[in-house]
């Protein structure tokens, strides 16, 4: 399992107007898993989708659905992203008090919790929670848009967290978001991520499955 090497594409970089073409695009080229990122115009400065659209990716794609909430008080609507079809569900440290009541509460529904960290956040504020987590998204941008620059000392947060995992045999999965290409994608690979994230590097190119086929390749 922490040998897995899954691409994630995130459609908020898609083509709304066509939503469902853009997904069975990446499907085909060997996407394994739809990244949806829900922001709210409050945890970050930008609005995106709810429960309706991600319900609706549901119905036309066999993928697992991984929901990032950027959001305030995410806790409120875990259960109707639940309801959407969610198989993974993230909450940022920064902004879950109770992560442990969070966590455990995800996991409840039988969806994979997991915990979102920004670049300025460090990885021992999670010390207590590695035991619990299914997973660990590395922000390798800060969140709100996409298109932006892979920040590179994210590089050196994704082997201190792979150490840590080695060192502990815990199993929580890695995985990054932001900025990643087919040019960086293999060294973020190298320093043991297993879920890669990827919006403008696939949906803003002029071939969504050549762009996703090459990811894959590159992983
Ligand atoms: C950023 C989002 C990302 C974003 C990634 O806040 O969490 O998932 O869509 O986009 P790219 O791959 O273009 O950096
Ligand atoms: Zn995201």
């Amino acid at each position: 399992m922490k040998n897995e090497k899954l691409l994630a594409p995130s459609i908020l970089s898609a083509n709304f107007a066509n939503l469902s073409q853009d997904i069975r695009y990446t499907e085909l080229a060997g996407a394994d898993i739809i990244h949806c990122d829900i922001m709210d115009g409050q945890f970050v400065p930008n609005l995106s989708f709810g429960p309706l659209v991600v319900s609706a990716v549901n119905k036309i794609t066999e993928l697992p659905l991984d929901v990032h909430l950027m959001i305030k008080n995410p806790e409120n609507l875990i259960p109707a992203f639940v309801d959407a079809g969610a198989d993974f569900i993230s909450v940022h440290q920064e902004e879950v008090v109770h992560l442990n009541r969070v966590l455990e509460s995800i996991k409840a529904f039988n969806v994979k919790a997991g915990v979102v960290l920004n670049p300025a956040t460090p990885l021992n504020t999670l010390n207590e929670i590695f035991e619990i987590a299914d997973f660990i998204l590395i922000m390798s941008v800060n969140p709100g848009f996409g298109g932006q620059s892979f920040i590179e000392q994210s590089l050196n947060k994704i082997k201190k967290l792979n150490e840590i995992r080695q060192k502990n045999n815990y199993n929580f999965l890695i995985e990054v978001d932001g900025g990643v290409n087919s040019q960086n994608i293999k060294k973020i690979s190298d320093a043991g991520c297993n879920i890669f994230v990827a919006g403008s590097s696939i949906f803003s190119t002029g071939n969504i499955a050549a762009a996703t086929a090459e990811l894959k390749n590159n992983i």
